[in-house]
């Protein structure tokens, strides 16, 4: 059964969440293979992160990215860049602990190279990268990673990395893919806001068409909590 923790504004999610990760850092034996996700819910929990310095381990991080737009790190979206300013300016995580997706080289290469990486570096299971921890948002449409209802078919495509599609834009994203988020030793999702209530609770309560929103996909991980606050999830 999934854990299910909701907090009253988007600050105090955030620091609890934090402070969980902290722990799971600081009480890993070795390496802690972590992959964060981007978009604007995480950059408070960066900011809690950063003002955790002194207090977390940051040689034992492993840092890892859900996704990535495919943009220079210098872009105002691309996640890298968020996790830099937010987090990686201001904390003493060795340069090498970080292992970001190349947006500015040419996707399909990148997003080989980049499972290629994670096959090499991580522990496996049955040819299949094993995070620690991966923690995932929510988009107002269900979708996570860079996984979108127009495409379910990254939910079981066996490659760990693949090239999502935002729909609309069309903007292209290498994400994990499903096998890889669900073989994930424990999985966290942060989602906070209005906008995602009504979504959240249908899957939540795995009702009506909630099999259509990819986030539904993971309900079925034996290792899940959610991280919410009060509005997208009203006490
Ligand atoms: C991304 C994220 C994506 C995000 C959701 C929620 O690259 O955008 O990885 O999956 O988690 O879109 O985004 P917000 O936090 O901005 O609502």
């Amino acid at each position: 059964m999934d854990s299910v923790k909701s907090y009253s504004t988007p600050l105090e999610t955030a620091k609890e969440l934090a402070d969980y990760i902290r722990k799971k850092i600081n009480d890993s034996q070795d390496s802690f293979f972590m992959a964060v996700s981007g978009g604007s819910t995480p950059r408070m929990l960066f900011e809690a992160l950063a003002g955790m310095n002194e207090q977390i381990n940051w040689s034992n991080l492993q840092l890892y990215w859900v996704d990535e737009r495919c943009v220079s790190p210098k872009h105002e979206e691309s996640n890298y860049k968020m996790t830099k300013e937010a987090l990686l300016d201001k904390v003493s995580i060795p340069t090498e602990n970080i292992h970001r997706i190349h947006g500015e080289l040419i996707e399909e290469e990148e997003a080989l190279a980049y499972y290629t990486i994670m096959l090499k570096k991580l522990p496996q299971r049955v040819d299949v990268p094993v995070f620690d921890l991966v923690i995932l948002g929510m988009g107002e449409d269900g979708h996570t990673a860079s996984i979108f209802p127009t495409q379910m078919h990254l939910l079981t495509e066996q490659c760990p990395a693949a090239i999502g599609t935002k729909p609309h834009s069309g903007q292209k994203r290498i994400t994990l893919t499903g096998p890889t988020i669900m073989e994930a030793t424990e999985l966290i999702f942060h989602v906070t806001g209005k906008s995602k209530a009504v979504v959240l609770n249908k899957i939540l309560s795995r009702a009506e068409n909630y099999k259509d929103y990819p986030s539904s996909w993971f309900l079925s991980h034996s290792n899940l909590s959610w991280f919410l606050d009060h509005d997208a999830l009203p006490a």
